[in-house]
């Protein structure tokens, strides 16, 4: 059985498809959600799932090597962000190299960076007029969305897209990849 730590700073409904997923399975176990907003709807989520979780506000956060010994004590194989915003830092990929994975809801190299999620993302896929957007999985290095790409889905733009229309095709896109790429990277 292998663990994985989900990182989530919003929704959560990555999280909770991630959850969801491996549970009908015998092979990866969510062992913790840990996020970074006391507020985030990852962590009802989480109570509903019955997966433990851990929310630390950003005082917390100050002290030195708290996000890591906070994913160390739960001993995961991958380290999952699934919509975090915070950036991960140094001492963290340091302790995990080629562990942690990343999900962006857009085709990198475009449309990444730092101030690029959500729909921040989508209004600027639009904005530029591209014909088709998409999800990258990737790697997570010390930049922010520009580690080594593991995998790419693409999806059309409508004429008509709007920002809400085009997130619930990511997701949808999003729902179906992360679990299947996942399982991939943890039995090759
Ligand atoms: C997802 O679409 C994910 O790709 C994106 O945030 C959303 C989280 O949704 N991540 C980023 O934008 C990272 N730059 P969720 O909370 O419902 O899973």
């Amino acid at each position: 059985m292998k663990k994985i730590v989900i990182l989530a700073s919003g929704n959560g409904s990555n999280a909770e498809n991630l959850v969801d997923h491996f549970h009908a399975e015998d092979k990866i176990r969510v062992v913790a959600i840990i996020s970074n907003n006391l507020h985030a709807g990852v962590i009802e989520r989480a109570k509903k799932c019955e997966v433990p979780c851990v929310a630390f506000n950003t005082f917390a956060a100050r002290e030195a090597g708290f996000l890591r010994k906070l994913i160390q004590s739960f001993e995961p194989d991958l380290v999952v962000l699934a919509g975090f915003l915070a950036k991960i830092t140094e001492d963290v990929i340091v302790a995990y190299p080629k562990a942690i994975v990343n999900l962006h809801p857009a085709l990198l190299p475009k449309f990444g960076g730092k101030g690029m999620y959500g729909d921040f993302v989508h209004r600027a896929v639009i904005a530029s007029g591209e014909r088709e957007s998409g999800i990258t999985i990737h790697w997570v290095n010390a930049q922010y969305d520009a580690g080594e790409i593991i995998a790419q889905a693409t999806t059309e733009i409508a004429p008509d897209e709007t920002p809400e229309s085009l997130a619930a095709k990511i997701h949808v896109l999003e729902f179906e990849w992360f679990p299947q790429i996942i399982t991939k990277i943890l039995y090759p």
